[in-house]
């Protein structure tokens, strides 16, 4: 079975390096899953009050997550923790309570940054979120991408061949952990 997966980028920026990594992991598992980045930029901030008639973007946001197979979070680390917008469409398509859209989404993180530790803080904060959200989440191969500035060529494709290699096994190993989470 091919599997859906989305892939949500936890940077807004034009020129994201992230994003970039999320286009390459497209790239490199196109004959191994369907994939598709998960826009999270036009969400509103959560905002409890509305829970009870929320705003279509939020009921779609809502809807797409529930319909794919997987996730695939590719972030920065801001001030060692989840960037703001990621937490928000986390915190947005957890609620109202018992509609939690993330429930039993198997999940990875790959965390990227143009630092050598490689959004550590980022990936592990996001791994509680998880926990809270009964979202299974692939513990093995982790997935710290540093010194992100120095992977891509001026046209945004990924020319640093280790990191492509790296990021095959990680994608056959996830799309092995979302069959057994699937079966
Ligand atoms: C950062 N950056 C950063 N990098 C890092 O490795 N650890 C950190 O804690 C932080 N903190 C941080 C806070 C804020 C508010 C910003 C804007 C940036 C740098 C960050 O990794 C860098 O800007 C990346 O290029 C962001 O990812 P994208 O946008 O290139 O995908």
């Amino acid at each position: 079975m091919t599997h859906r997966i989305g892939i949500i980028v936890g940077s807004l920026r034009k020129a994201s390096l992230n994003r970039l990594v999320a286009n390459s992991l497209i790239k490199i598992g196109a004959d191994s899953f369907v994939a598709e980045i998960v826009e999270i930029s036009h969400l509103p901030h959560c905002n409890a009050d509305h829970e009870d008639d929320p705003m279509q973007v939020i009921v779609d946001f809502k809807k797409l997550i529930e319909s794919l197979d997987a996730i695939l979070f590719v972030t920065p680390e801001y001030n060692r923790g989840v960037p703001g917008v990621l937490k928000n469409a986390i915190d947005i398509a957890s609620r109202p309570y018992g509609q939690n859209s993330w429930e039993g989404k198997p999940v990875g993180v790959i965390s990227v940054s143009p630092g050598e530790l490689g959004g550590f803080g980022a990936n592990h904060q996001l791994r509680q979120s998880f926990v809270f959200l009964n979202m299974p989440a692939m513990q093995q191969p982790e997935a710290y991408i540093g010194n992100a500035g120095d992977l891509f060529d001026t046209d945004g494709e990924l020319v640093d061949m280790s990191t492509v290699a790296f990021l095959r096994e990680y994608l056959d190993a996830f799309v092995r952990w979302v069959g057994r989470c699937r079966a």
